[in-house]
């Protein structure tokens, strides 16, 4: 499972890269205010920036709701740098949208999924990325990772290559779940992903090893 990191914050992307473990970035319009960056030119610079840290596609949004803005403002963030993969919403217009990068063999990331049917249409249009959020389904009493097992369930049923990009990941659970259906990628902050590294006998097991050591060593 590749593994990208939801922020827009370039100290957790660095920090994220030199684990070693970090396969792409995922960004959107609110993780990039919170971060302080806006204005065009800004936000630009910034996806440019998060490219030189990581090695990986970068999902940059586009913020058009129709068609020509979508294919505007997509086709400059392609040429932005090879990384860059078009995030564009699951609405009509975002579907013909995605239907014509992929025509152009521009990458996509086909976002705000919440549902099987919007799942087989992001495939259907030659989405490279389906992001189904799982987090924002359980926040409303539905449980995401069933959206998940599904969507793995009518892809491999018809072999779309659209990878299934767990999105809106809010836990350490939600990673290895998300593994154990056999998500493509998932996509969530740094102290989930950190969650992994955890368990309390590696912490007394060491313990025990370093105090050994130093006996044998006094
Ligand atoms: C996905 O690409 C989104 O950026 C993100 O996962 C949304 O997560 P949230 O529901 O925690 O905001």
């Amino acid at each position: 499972m590749k593994f990208f990191i939801d922020t827009a914050n370039l100290d957790q992307i660095k920090e994220a890269q030199a684990l070693g473990i970090l396969d792409g970035v995922t960004t959107n319009p609110s993780l990039m205010a919170k971060e302080g960056i806006t204005g065009h030119d800004n936000i630009l610079k910034h996806y440019k920036a998060i490219c030189d840290i990581v090695d990986g596609d970068v999902s940059a949004e586009v913020v058009s709701t129709d068609f020509e803005g979508m294919i505007k403002e997509g086709e400059a963030l392609a040429d932005l740098h090879p990384q860059i993969v078009v995030k564009v919403p699951m609405i009509k217009e975002g579907l013909k949208a995605i239907a014509y990068f992929t025509e152009q063999g521009i990458r996509t990331n086909c976002t705000l999924v919440f549902s099987i049917g919007q799942a087989l249409l992001a495939a259907k249009a030659g989405a490279t990325y389906v992001s189904p959020f799982i987090g924002r389904l359980d926040d409303i009493s539905t449980d995401g990772l069933v959206l998940i097992e599904d969507i793995r369930t009518v892809y491999d049923n018809y072999e779309y290559e659209t990878q299934i990009l767990a999105a809106s990941v809010r836990h350490t659970m939600h990673i290895v779940e998300c593994a154990k259906i056999g998500a493509d990628v998932m996509t969530g902050p740094l102290n989930a992903i950190e969650g992994l590294l955890k368990h309390p006998l590696t912490d007394s097991g060491l313990e025990k090893f370093l105090a050994d050591y130093a006996k044998g060593n006094s």
